[in-house]
């Protein structure tokens, strides 16, 4: 499973009717500049928002994801990272620690490698505080959208909706992830359950 590719939790209502209304200005997403600088900032913690697909495997994946965080380090060369995935698959938390990523810098492309799976996404220059990827496995695209915190703004959370519809999905095809459903840190798997904090909504 790719956690940084496709996760999770039926939308909620409130967002789907929200623009439903409004025609999507569809500004082409750009890919991002592959230098030291980008590859630096993708070092580190990220939490899985929100996404949606084409590919039929990965609807089947994110209806299981409920919650996913991930965090990249450095690799054993340069277009390489190391990748931490934690992630919570219908009740059950599970941690994959011996995901990679490969950069390839001349097409902006991240290969995500799990054992035998490899999936590949452009990354989508965005915000620094953002993680936008969109995928590809056969013809079909998906996109998603990580972010540092739990919590995106509501024009960032708008422009990747609007991307969503520009590429075809309905809201209501997208998968969003609920802090609730966070696993809990890294030594506290015996506590007592989920260790939700923010209780603000996306929607
Ligand atoms: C990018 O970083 C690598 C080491 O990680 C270094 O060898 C290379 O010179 C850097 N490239 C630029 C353009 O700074
Ligand atoms: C990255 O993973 C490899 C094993 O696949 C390991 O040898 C290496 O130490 C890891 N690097 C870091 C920084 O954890
Ligand atoms: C999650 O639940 C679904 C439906 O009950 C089941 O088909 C699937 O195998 C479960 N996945 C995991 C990883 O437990
Ligand atoms: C992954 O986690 C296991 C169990 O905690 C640990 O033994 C192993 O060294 C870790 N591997 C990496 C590459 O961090
Ligand atoms: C980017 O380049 C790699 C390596 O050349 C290739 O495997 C991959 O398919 C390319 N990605 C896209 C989106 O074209």
């Amino acid at each position: 499973m790719l956690a940084f590719l496709v996760p999770v939790f039926i939308l909620s209502m409130g967002m789907v009717h929200a623009h439903a209304t409004e025609s999507p200005t569809c500004t082409p997403l750009v890919p991002a500049e592959m230098d030291n600088a980008t590859v630096d900032r993708l070092l580190g913690h990220w939490v899985y928002i929100m996404g949606a697909s084409q590919y039929p495997p990965h609807v089947a994946e994110m209806k299981e994801l409920k919650h996913a965080t991930f965090t990249f380090f450095p690799g054993s060369h340069e277009d390489e990272l190391n990748a931490t995935e934690i992630m919570r698959l219908n009740e059950t938390c599970v941690v994959r620690n011996t995901s990679k990523i490969h950069i390839f810098r001349h097409n902006s492309t991240l290969a995500h490698v799990e054992g035998q799976e490899v999936s590949m996404a452009e990354l989508i220059h965005s915000d620094k505080d953002l993680f936008i990827l969109k995928h590809f496995k056969d013809n079909h695209v998906g996109l998603s959208l990580s972010a540092r915190t739990p919590e995106v703004t509501k024009e960032q959370l708008e422009e990747f909706e609007a991307q969503l519809r520009c590429h075809g999905f309905k809201l209501e095809e997208a998968f969003i992830t609920s802090p609730k459903d966070a696993c809990p840190a890294a030594g506290e798997e015996k506590g007592e359950g989920s260790t939700a904090t923010a209780e603000s909504q996306l929607g």
